[in-house]
């Protein structure tokens, strides 16, 4: 079977993430897959602008009211269009973002707020995307620090994985890495980005149904989708509360003490799935849920436009910039 991995890098050129992602790709290489690599740098990658016109889109197309999906406003103005059809041709994707302010760098994260318009389970009803190309995908986060001050950047990698129904079999915490070549002077990093690139491949050539887990097997707290960050739930929008809460895939249940390793993990609920971000299903309750805020907002409408206009015509003292 003949497959496709694409690396997309965020960081410097020749920099940490940059030869991670290439050791991660030889080893896809030799496996007999074909490669890619992207660096973000060199591309036009416009912010969202938060018009919602993709969410309203699907929403007309899904309720009949509209034909075709027009997909996102900046769809001809920039390289996000390119890009994301070609990870759509992939079988596995790598992404190496560098950890900035505890966060992946913002020209990751800019990228990354543009899937929204390819929400897969949408394109692939509509008919837009003709075959689920179960797509899998590993993650690295590089930074200068250890996991103290990286504390959110896989996590955060984590969160954008789900509109494109991107399935994270590995992630890797790149730590101490600070000016570019950093990781050629650890042991371990180069060695643990090529298992990366083994377990993507190990993830393409197994049935779909079978795959699973391939990164560290103590990774994270979350035994979902293995992240760090469990925090006392809150109630939903519509009444459903778990005592703890995994931030990124929203798996919900308790925290116990793992006996083997002695350390904390969560303990997912009967229900706890529920929730599961990566699961198109419970995904699909989130759309309720934006459909419900949007119908509730619309039926007051008439109340809020005087008060919307009021705000408008507002104003304050801003900073000009002057433009030759
Ligand atoms: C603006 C900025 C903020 C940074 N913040 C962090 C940080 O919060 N934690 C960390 O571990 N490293 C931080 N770093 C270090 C980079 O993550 C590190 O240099 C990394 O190796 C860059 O990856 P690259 O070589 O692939 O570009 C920061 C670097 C910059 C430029």
């Amino acid at each position: 079977m003949s497959f496709k991995v694409m690396a997309v890098c965020a960081g410097r050129h020749g920099g940490n993430g940059e030869i991670l992602a290439k050791e991660a790709l030889c080893a896809v290489q030799e496996a007999g897959g074909e490669v890619e690599l992207v660096n973000l740098f060199d591309y036009n990658i416009l912010p969202c602008t938060g018009c919602e016109g993709c969410t309203m889109q699907m929403g007309k197309v899904g309720a009949g009211l509209q034909k075709e999906y027009h997909g996102c406003v900046l769809k001809d103005k920039d390289d996000v269009d390119a890009l994301v059809s070609e990870m759509q041709t992939c079988q596995g994707i790598i992404f190496a973002a560098p950890t900035y302010d505890l966060v992946p760098s913002s020209l990751y994260i800019r990228f990354a707020q543009r899937f929204l318009a390819y929400e897969l389970s949408f394109l692939l009803a509509i008919g837009a995307v003709e075959e689920n190309p179960h797509t899998v995908a590993g993650l690295i986060s590089v930074g200068g620090s250890m996991h103290d001050w990286q504390s959110l950047a896989l996590e955060s990698l984590q969160a954008t994985m789900f509109t494109m129904s991107l399935t994270v079999v590995d992630r890797f915490l790149a730590q101490r890495n600070g000016r570019p070549g950093n990781v050629l002077v650890w042991e371990d990093q180069l060695p643990r980005a090529r298992k990366m690139g083994e377990n993507i491949v190990r993830a393409i050539q197994t049935p779909v149904e079978e795959r699973g887990w391939l990164g560290d097997a103590d990774d994270g707290v979350c035994p979902n989708c293995h992240s760090s960050l469990i925090y006392p739930g809150d109630k939903h929008w519509d009444g459903i509360e778990f005592p703890w809460e995994c931030a990124v895939c929203g798996a919900g249940g308790d925290l116990a003490i793992d006996e083997t390793t002695g350390r904390p993990k969560l303990k997912v609920a009967e229900n706890g799935l529920i929730r599961d971000r990566n699961n198109d299903a419970a995904r699909a309750e989130h759309l309720n849920e934006i459909n419900k805020t949007r119908d509730d907002f619309f039926l007051h409408l008439d109340e809020v436009k005087p008060l919307m206009e009021r705000y408008a015509k507002m104003e304050f003292p801003t900073l000009e910039i002057e433009r030759a």
